[in-house]
């Protein structure tokens, strides 16, 4: 027998990926480092199609049809490298590993490039949606290149998640590292999504005074509007949840210090490099680094805050509205910066990424799958070289409607010293777009003074310098 697929590394996604492949008819070799992985998945869900289980990495490799279409599903870093070398001397030209794990895209470009020259076609491939996602249906960003999605794109169409409109949520972003560039952002938007949820919440607490099971109704409700998404629904699941042993609320039980693998990290690391503020996703990440200091945050409990004013009723019910308000709005600027991230990394590294067809890719079977995607795909269809979200009328009209209740909300949070970092980096990001001037020019001014690093004048052309230390006349640099 002949597989048509194979994967190798069967932890969760893996194997759910590899059943996800036989579910959907295909034939698939397994393979796992350790065999009895590999034997219990075929034990247990054989029933489910076809698996040709292989014991060795050259048995592996026989089982595939030719391109063989070689997944690998290990950890990202040295596993990864570690697999790519075991197996890369057993396949032949045209053949290709694909890479599903969250690679760095700058792994994933020297792979390709080190593979390329073996002819082996190197597909660093995002997948998102976790274990559900793996089995039912994820969302799939191949990079690579454009002759190995033909084999593989109808493979992957079959077993990706089908957006509400039935399209099937993957697509080739672009070369090389170009699909595990855009999980990386993907990722970072998740962190600035669930952080921006997170304030919500803390808001909804510590300022309007709801329990966890109110707010857990609020969330569904508002999963019912346009803030409809797969965060918001598990939101209200995990807030609604009680802890069974000690029958207090689930969220309250649980160990206040954010982990993380580093793909928040990375976005933000690379958004620097490429000069693009994600400024939002960055408080995203210091606010998980921030709650993970224990020793710090235990030594500044002291510390002085305002007076806690507590709200009535009807305020409260007031103030949650404008909650939702400012997550919307927030959530806009977050995609935006996203965004504009990708649109940058596209740019340097000559990816031609369409930004509409990863907002409609991201429509179903990821972590950030929302209705609100196929809002940012609208907009990109109707205007592909859209300068930022911000400048679509639709969201800048929804914008204008909420920004009046986003400055309450921050106001409140402000004064009750509730850290709401994710809201409050968003508007300053809106309101320094939106702004005539800024005081860049007075920086200007101060690097010119200490440093006669020159400045640029509004009304002519040329780079200037002023003598400060001397009669302060303007000289042209
Ligand atoms: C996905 C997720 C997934 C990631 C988790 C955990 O798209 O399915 O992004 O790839 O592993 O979100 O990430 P952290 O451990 O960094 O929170």
């Amino acid at each position: 027998t002949s597989a048509q697929i194979g994967v190798t590394g069967l932890a969760v996604m893996g194997r759910n990926l590899a059943r996800n492949f036989a579910r959907n008819g295909y034939t698939v070799a397994v393979h796992n480092r350790t065999a009895t992985r590999t034997r219990e998945l075929v034990a247990e869900f054989g029933h489910e199609g076809d698996f040709v289980a292989a014991e060795t990495a050259k048995e592996f490799v026989a089982a595939l049809e030719r391109p063989r279409r070689l997944v690998i599903m290990v950890k990202a870093g040295d596993p990864t490298d570690a697999v790519i070398q075991e197996f890369a001397p057993l396949l032949e030209p045209g053949d290709m590993i694909i890479d599903g794990g969250n690679a760095h895209f700058a792994d994933t470009r020297r792979r390709e490039r080190e593979l390329r020259e073996q002819g082996i076609h190197f597909v660093g491939t995002g997948i998102s949606g976790g274990e559900e996602g793996a089995l039912h249906g994820p969302s799939i960003m191949p990079g690579g290149s454009k002759e190995s999605y033909e084999p593989l794109g109808p493979m992957l169409e079959k077993i990706s998640a089908k957006a509400q409109d039935g399209a099937p949520c993957v697509t080739h972003v672009g070369p090389d590292g170009a699909g595990h560039f855009v999980k990386m952002v993907h990722n970072g938007i998740e962190y600035a999504d669930m952080q921006l949820i997170g304030e919500a919440y803390q808001l909804l607490r510590d300022v309007a005074g709801y329990s966890p099971a109110r707010i857990a109704d609020i969330f569904r409700t508002w999963n019912t509007g346009r803030l409809d998404s797969y965060l918001i629904e598990i939101t209200a699941e995990v807030l609604s949840h009680v802890d069974a042993a000690t029958g207090k609320p689930f969220v309250d039980v649980v160990v206040d210090q954010a982990e993380q693998k580093g793909t928040g990290r990375w976005t933000v690391q690379i958004a620097l490099d490429l000069g693009v503020p994600v400024s939002g996703i960055a408080e995203a990440v210091f606010a998980r680094s921030l709650s993970g200091h224990a020793a710090l945050r235990e030594a500044s409990r002291g510390l002085a805050g305002p007076k806690p004013a507590a709200l009535d009723e009807a305020e409260a019910a007031v103030f949650a509205d404008r909650v939702e308000q400012a997550l919307y709005a927030s959530k806009i600027v977050s995609y935006t910066q996203g965004f504009h991230e990708i649109a940058a990394g596209s740019a340097e590294y000559g990816w031609d990424i369409d930004l509409g067809a990863v907002s409609a890719i991201w429509r179903g079977g990821c972590i950030i799958r929302a209705a609100f995607l196929d809002r940012i795909r609208a907009a990109y269809d109707a205007r592909p070289d859209l300068p930022s979200l911000l400048s679509d009328e639709t969201f800048a009209r929804e914008i204008a409607a909420a920004q009046d209740d986003w400055r309450e909300v921050l106001v409140a949070a402000t004064r009750q010293g509730v850290a709401a970092p994710g809201f409050a980096a968003a508007l300053a990001y809106y309101d320094a777009l939106r702004a005539e001037r800024l005081p860049a020019a007075l920086t200007q001014g101060q690097r010119d003074f200490f440093g006669a690093h020159t400045y640029r004048r509004v009304d002519r052309d040329g780079s200037f310098h002023t003598l400060w230390g001397g009669d302060r006349s303007e000289a042209s640099a």
